[in-house]
């Protein structure tokens, strides 16, 4: 394989500033003041609230001479009422800066909220590809997972209860102005978690790495990321050991920066009409599906399997039939040793559900940079062997 081969030949790569380290919560209010922030709007949840790592975030804002207001009406899977309640409240106290601490739910409520705080209307208005119009407020944001990304995205995923799917908003906008990452927050992560999470976080670099709009750039930290997982997935599962839970927090950053600036494919094509009709947990089915779209994606990848399986530490094989065998066996051994969820039906999804599932994914931004184009009747495929 040559350096390069089907890889986008003119591109961008837009990443926020990033602040990585143990103990670097210390440090969101020096990054909030520099944004030029005097009364932030914390958003959060209950269960970071009782970890104390909500109460660590306060503690750096007064330190930094920082008025703030807690916001913590957010939801697995964000409601576009808790987003639209939340800017609501952001204007009543004329907060300036948002700070987001927590997993993918109160990262991309933030980022919600910074929209219809400057924009106004209904987060529902803003669907699609770069529909903000207004500059959004600065953003801190601060993942206390290992897999969303979103602290270095340009993705924003709002749940709408009025049609029970997810709105993808993407947008340079809601990349925020600072990633902020300090792994010591993994340490009261719920176990099941660690496993879903991470497992997203694989998804975003394979997606990311077999992305049409792939690029030298993204493949770097797509790879990287691949690397990390492979090394420490099931070490940080099953013993929690503090390297390899830090290792899967720059696993996640790598993955997002990848899959920020190269987009996804099938698997959350899929995810998000799922997650938005069951509000199910988005890891979770990303670790169901994900050995179905690699097998499904590996007749047309074949060129840029030999680096994936340097990734995933596989041993060196010439043969393009062989190579793909060893990967779609390294995904799956993985998996199974993280003991992620392997069927759809133990989600709670239904059968009958499916042919309206596979409906929604069509129209599902995430498809358009799918490695090999998928209709309905590929989509339901997928999703029966996945079921
Ligand atoms: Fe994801």
């Amino acid at each position: 394989m040559s350096e390069g081969t089907n890889l986008m030949s003119h591109y961008k790569f837009e990443v926020p500033e990033i602040v990585f380290g143990r103990g670097m919560l210390s440090q969101v209010g020096c990054c909030a003041r520099r944004l030029g922030g005097r009364k932030i709007f914390l958003v959060s949840d209950q269960g970071l609230f009782e970890a104390g790592w909500v109460d660590q975030v306060m503690k750096s804002l007064l330190q930094a001479g920082l008025e703030f207001v807690y916001f913590d009406q957010v939801s697995i899977n964000p409601k576009d009422h808790e987003v639209e309640e939340g800017a609501r409240e952001y204007l009543r106290h004329g907060a300036d800066v948002i700070v987001g601490l927590g997993g993918g739910s109160a990262m991309d409520a933030a980022k919600g909220i910074a929209i219809l705080s400057a924009n106004g209307g209904r987060i529902r208005d803003f669907e699609g590809t770069d529909r903000i119009v207004r500059p959004l407020p600065p953003m801190v944001l601060c993942p206390t997972t290992c897999g969303t990304g979103s602290d270095v995205s340009q993705f924003a995923i709002i749940s709408d209860t009025e049609k029970r799917c997810k709105l993808t908003i993407m947008s340079r906008c809601v990349a925020p102005n600072i990633s902020l990452t300090d792994p010591d927050t993994l340490k009261t992560l719920p176990e099941e978690y660690i496993c879903t999470t991470a497992t997203d976080a694989l998804s975003h670099a394979l997606e990311a790495f077999f992305s049409i709009a792939a690029t030298t750039l993204t493949d770097v930290h797509a790879v990287k990321a691949i690397r990390l997982l492979k090394g420490n997935l099931v070490e940080a599962v099953h013993e929690q050991t503090p390297d390899a839970m830090e290792n899967l927090s720059r696993a996640s950053l790598h993955a997002g920066m990848a899959f920020s600036n190269s987009l996804l494919g099938i698997v959350h094509a899929l995810a998000h009409p799922i997650g938005g009709f069951y509000n199910a947990n988005h890891g979770s089915i990303n670790a169901v599906l994900l050995p179905e779209v690699i097998r499904y994606d590996l007749p047309v990848v074949t060129e840029k399997l030999p680096e994936l399986a340097w990734g995933l530490g596989c041993k060196g094989a010439d043969d393009e039939k062989v190579v793909a065998e060893v990967v779609q066996g390294e995904v799956d051994a993985l998996l199974e040793a993280c003991g992620a969820p392997r069927s759809l039906r133990s989600l709670g999804v239904q059968r009958e559900d499916l042919p309206k599932l596979a409906r929604n994914a069509l129209e599902d931004a995430c498809l358009i940079t799918s490695p090999r184009q998928a209709d309905f009747n590929d989509l339901l495929g997928i999703l029966e062997k996945a079921f």
